[in-house]
């Protein structure tokens, strides 16, 4: 018997995960900008889009910055959709402006390392791009969500089919007391995406769209170490060449330094989900103007003005070392 060859067609592997990156972007040494640097070297994850939000810094930057590290990566595939400047409420005041308040700036972007990128946003607003894209294939899309949550808070008082048809949103935000390292890091108890846009926040937690929470609980317990970068830098690509530049001069100049990861643990355990422990919890934000404003608190169940929150999956422990190895074989590609 003559048994003939079956030519093999090697293709891809079609991606796990369809994800709108909606971020408050800065290029690396940002956590956003390494949050994309491995998002976009990971099949399992296809960006059907980016949506930018005022965070970090303000929306001029964070548009400028991520147009431009889409072009250093030679992915102008990938659409951007310019999204909220402002949060829904939070108000300008003194403590906003001079703590991290980057965000109230109408300033122009500064040109990122080696200049504007050529490409331009596309003209549809972020929430109207997150509700069409969502409604257009209900159940299949995902949001990595990596800001303040205007945007989606936005497309869900825009859209109220929008809600039912997202399949899950990856949140990094907020910080859960009742668990291990819950302590703030823009206040005492609050968690600097969600004290941005507190109100955006409720919104989304309360939306009943499936959630998940990286809260800082996981982040303070990541590292991204002097090894970890000797690593990522040793391979040479666009991506490597760009984060060497950014980074190398603080692993230089700080002995101490070693950030922690954010984004990136939002990011990958979409990718692996094994890298970190979840427990279901009830989790609301306090949205009243004083002492608490922005801190989200966390329970086994609804308790007396928690009415109306839902339980969602909040995660509360990593395994770090195993996390860096996948972030910098990732990155590294
Ligand atoms: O608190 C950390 C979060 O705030 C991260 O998403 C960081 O990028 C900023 O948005
Ligand atoms: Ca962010």
């Amino acid at each position: 018997m003559i048994v003939m060859a079956v030519p093999t067609v090697r293709s891809q592997p079609a991606a796990a995960h369809h994800i709108i990156f909606d971020t408050d972007f800065a290029l690396p040494p940002q956590d956003d900008g390494l949050a994309l640097a491995f998002a976009l070297n990971s099949p399992e994850l296809d960006i059907v889009g980016i949506t930018t939000v005022a965070g970090n810094y303000n929306l001029a930057r964070a548009n400028a910055d991520v147009l431009r590290m889409l072009e250093i990566a030679t992915r102008g595939d990938v659409k951007v959709y310019g999204g909220a400047r402002r949060p829904l409420a939070h108000e300008k005041d003194t403590f906003a402006t001079s703590h991290y308040g980057k965000w109230w700036s109408d300033d122009p972007a500064p040109a990122p390392p080696g200049g504007f990128a050529k490409k331009a946003l596309e003209p549809m607003p972020a929430a109207e791009f997150m509700a069409r894209t969502v409604m257009a294939r209900p159940g299949q899309i995902e949001i990595l969500a990596i800001g303040p949550l205007t945007n989606v808070a936005t497309a869900i008082q825009q859209q109220p089919a929008f809600a039912r048809a997202v399949k899950r949103i990856m949140i990094m935000g907020g910080a859960i007391a009742s668990l291990p390292d819950g302590g703030g890091n823009i206040t005492p108890n609050a968690e600097f995406n969600f004290w941005v846009d507190p109100e955006a926040a409720r919104i989304v937690l309360r939306s009943g769209i499936p959630i998940v929470l990286s809260p800082l609980n996981v982040s303070v317990r990541t590292s991204f170490d002097r090894e970890s970068f000797r690593a990522l830098t040793a391979s040479v690509t666009p991506i490597t060449r760009l984060i060497d530049a950014q980074m190398r001069p603080r692993y230089e100049s700080n002995p101490d330094f070693h950030p922690h990861m954010y984004d990136e643990v939002a990011a990958a355990s979409l990718v692996d989900p094994t890298l970190v422990k979840t427990k279901r919890m009830v989790v609301d934000v306090d949205a009243t103007h004083g002492i608490n404003y922005g801190v989200s608190v966390g329970g086994a169940e609804v308790w007396p003005g928690a009415e109306g929150a839902r339980t969602i999956d909040v995660q509360y422990d990593i395994d770090n070392a195993r996390f860096m190895r996948l972030f910098v074989e990732r990155v590294a590609k």
